[in-house]
């Protein structure tokens, strides 16, 4: 009987290092990590930040209160089996066991500091490449990890948005990776808050991290999806389906249904709801029906002035952007990717139950349904 896991681990470290000497940065890179502390960061407060699964998001504050810190945080890769669909599973490569990965929240001008851990019960090297950071591939070229190891990158957060973080070891690992479920988003503040169109103050009263992920699950003669017993068994029927471009499934938060139902997100008329939309590979269109996007920062730029009133924004494949609104009116919203074939039928759809008074101004039902007069 083969050793599935140790094949595994063996065949995935020879793929991944071929890989690394395609980009031939990381030795080139490692030089520059060695710079060491600079003194702008000595002396600068450290704080340990809790992540937290999605659709949360880490506590923090909306308006940064005094000057840059050191965030620091700690991260895990995952890598397990995950069931996407009701008797549907891959091998999901994970950063904290959840797709997407935990949302980071900091501050522009703060330091980012990610100790990332891959335990060596993992079969595959792996790394992490942040939209939000400034040089060596994002900071994949200096993280490299193989089973076993742990790295320490920091960066300086110089830019204001939403960012797309995630795995990228290299050659046809980094679709792999990104598809099987490594990636998340990182929300970097502008210190003096969130503003709107007209450059006033604007604060939430909850925020919420969707990430939408497309899976490409293999199925055998008969149409069943197939399930494999590692990430590097699954690899080559998986990247038969990649070609095709054509999802069999697209999740919001890892698993079909993982955000209705009982598990549907929450708010209460006349409450401010952040909503952060991610998507790591493929273009999505985002609508929230029965409400709109009040405040839209598409691409994700706080820095940009945002688009205002919108009824659906597009999230560009490989960046994450934000909308903002105020419930107006209770009920069950559903916040889905409005093609609306791969919202229904491919699973790319979410709730938020609102509670409060209905308001009759906005909405009425004249007359209720019956026969034509
Ligand atoms: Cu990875
Ligand atoms: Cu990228």
């Amino acid at each position: 009987m083969v050793n599935f896991k140790k094949l595994g681990l063996s065949i995935a470290i020879a793929a991944s290092l071929v890989a690394f000497s395609g980009v031939s940065l990381s030795g080139e890179a490692l030089e520059v990590g060695k710079v060491g502390v600079t003194a702008q960061i000595q002396g600068l407060e450290r704080v340990t930040q809790e992540l937290v699964a999605p659709p949360f998001l880490p506590k923090h504050d909306q308006v940064a209160k005094g000057g840059p810190q050191i965030v620091e945080m700690t991260m895990e890769i995952v890598e397990k089996e995950m069931e996407i669909a009701p008797g549907v599973f891959v091998q999901a490569m994970t950063f904290e066991g959840t797709n997407p990965g935990p949302m980071i929240v900091a501050h522009v001008n703060d330091y980012v500091e990610l100790t990332l851990k891959n335990p060596k019960t993992n079969t595959m090297v792996h790394n992490i490449d942040f939209h939000a950071s400034t040089g060596a591939l994002g900071g994949g070229g200096l993280t490299n990890v193989a089973p076993g190891e742990q790295v320490v990158l920091r960066f300086k957060a110089t830019k204001a948005g939403v960012f797309v973080y995630h795995c990228a070891p290299g050659g046809i690992m980094i679709p792999y990776h990104v598809v099987s479920g490594m990636n998340g988003a990182i929300m970097i503040l502008p210190r003096e808050g969130l503003k709107d169109e007209k450059g006033q103050l604007v604060t939430y009263d909850k925020a919420y991290y969707i990430g939408e992920q497309d899976w490409y699950v293999p199925q055998d003669k008969d149409g069943k999806f197939k399930r494999y017993d590692a990430p590097v068994i699954a690899m080559g029927d998986t990247m038969e389906v990649m070609k095709t471009l054509t999802p069999t499934h697209l999740t919001f938060n890892g698993k079909v249904g993982a955000l209705t139902g009982e598990n549907a997100m929450t708010a209460k008329v006349d409450e401010t709801v952040l909503f952060i939309h991610s998507q790591a590979n493929r273009d999505s269109r985002v609508h929230l029906i029965g409400g709109h996007g009040d405040l839209v920062w598409r691409g994700g730029s706080f820095n940009d002035t945002p688009a205002t009133n919108l009824e659906t924004w597009s999230v560009v494949g490989g960046e994450a952007a934000a909308a903002l609104y105020t419930f107006k009116q209770p009920g069950l919203y559903a916040y889905v990717n409005h093609n609306l074939i791969e919202a229904i039928m491919l699973g790319a759809a979410a709730h938020v139950t609102v509670e409060g008074e209905w308001n009759n101004d906005l909405m009425e039902q004249v007359q209720k349904p019956g026969p034509i007069q």
